[in-house]
């Protein structure tokens, strides 16, 4: 009996030792978050997968389910802190698009118009909310005296692209053109998100920019944003694609979810193999040239292709990878040309490190003043922790300044 017993103890002991064994980069300054992080991104996909396995609900929507309930605890634990003091929150709709609305108390009694932000929350277009992000989105408020919107856009994969794109678009217009009931002015309207919401701000930025009749867009912010789904073996998600704060495959299963919901051809993406050899060749390679983050390799030889021509293999939706509205990086110099000051926020450790390199080089190269603050020693999703991180601390701070300056 105890020998029985004594057993059980081992074995239970070295598979928790297996599983709790997390790939930490060396200089990861907390390898105890970044681990628990990791660990705990990792718990909820295999639940997430085995519910999906055994009949209870979709992978997707146990990912969200189990990770809004933990953020949600993680909230209420921390109740005593009174983040929105000297707010005024208000959930809304604009132009149809359910938004949550921060007004500094101060910035109602202004005599003066104040700046304003439209915030998009990431998740991969399939999990989180307004409510995870409401301390960070409360926190830009505040400290910016401004005025935010965060948007409550329809989520994948229950509404494919161009939901959420079409989501963020409306509530942005809105807030432009209705700029004065919020006592905001509307040339100092920016536009920021991190993750997909990065993304999302991204190609609201792009949209915008054609359309007549319309205050411009002061400035894009985009946070570790997710760019392109062409190119799934540039060398960050070579390096960094086993590191469980973000997989490779976790990202390809979100555009994914994003753009189709067929995860049978997951294999095939991550191959790269979604893409022909004549898109290969094509200027859409130029765009994720591996040379804009490896400086001494060759520049890609390319040829400009009609984008109508290229052909794709067999994938429901697949030319989309092209627009973008869904993929920004594939966008033409031509239309990244008069963008605004722009800042990009990018982590070493994050598969989508060289999204964010190349938009902020490409759009360097268009002549758009960009700002771009590489994170060393942090990783995907590291910023709404900053007020607990001394790294995420340090980063919101750059990222306040930089609006302070720039709205
Ligand atoms: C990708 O394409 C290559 C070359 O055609 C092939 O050898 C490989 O098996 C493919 N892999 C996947 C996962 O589709």
């Amino acid at each position: 009996m105890v020998v029985k017993a004594a057993l059980v103890f081992v074995v239970v002991a070295v598979l928790l030792t297996y599983y709790c064994h997390e790939p930490v980069p060396q200089d990861i300054p907390q390898p105890t978050l970044f681990a628990s992080f990791g660990i705990v991104m990792r718990t909820v996909r295999h639940m997430a997968r085995i519910g999906e396995y055994l009949g209870i609900g979709t992978e997707p929507q146990n990912l969200r389910y189990i990770l809004g309930a933990l953020i949600s605890a993680g909230v209420k634990l921390r109740t005593g802190i009174s983040y929105r003091e000297g707010l005024e929150c208000t959930d809304t709709t604009f132009d149809g698009v359910r938004v949550r609305v921060y007004e500094p108390v101060s910035a109602r009694q202004s005599s003066g118009r104040v700046p304003g932000l439209v915030f998009i929350h990431g998740g991969g277009w399939v999990m989180l909310s307004v409510d995870a992000f409401d301390e960070l989105t409360a926190h830009v408020s505040k400290e910016l005296g401004i005025v935010v919107v965060s948007v409550k856009y329809r989520l994948a994969p229950e509404h494919v692209f161009p939901a959420a794109f079409d989501d963020s678009v409306a509530a942005t217009k809105f807030f432009l053109q209705n700029a004065e009931k919020y006592n905001v002015d509307s040339a100092r309207i920016g536009i920021s998100g991190d993750s997909a919401g990065g993304n999302l701000a991204a190609a609201v930025t792009l949209a915008l920019a054609k359309e007549k009749g319309l205050p411009k867009l002061k400035t894009q912010a985009l946070l570790y944003p997710a760019l392109q789904a062409i190119d799934f073996q540039t060398p960050s998600y070579i390096d960094h694609g086993h590191l469980n704060t973000l997989t490779k495959d976790l990202m390809v299963a979100y555009w994914i979810w994003y753009l189709n919901n067929d995860q049978s051809f997951r294999e095939v993406f991550k191959a790269n193999n979604h893409t022909s050899d004549q898109l290969k060749k094509s200027q859409y390679a130029g765009y994720v040239d591996h040379k804009m983050v490896r400086p001494n390799l060759r520049p890609k030889i390319v040829k400009t292709v009609n984008k109508e021509s290229i052909k794709f293999p067999e994938i429901p939706n697949i030319a989309t990878i092209l627009d973008p509205r869904f993929a920004p990086l594939m966008a033409d110099d031509a239309d990244l040309k008069g963008l605004p000051p722009t800042y990009v926020m990018t982590c070493e450790y994050d598969v989508l490190r060289d999204d964010g390199v190349m938009y902020a080089t490409r759009l360097r190269n268009a002549g758009v003043r960009v700002e771009h603050d590489h994170n060393e020693r942090s990783f995907h999703g590291f910023l709404p922790q900053f007020s607990d991180n001394e790294l995420a601390g340090t980063a919101m701070e750059k990222y306040l300044t930089y609006l302070r300056k720039n709205l």
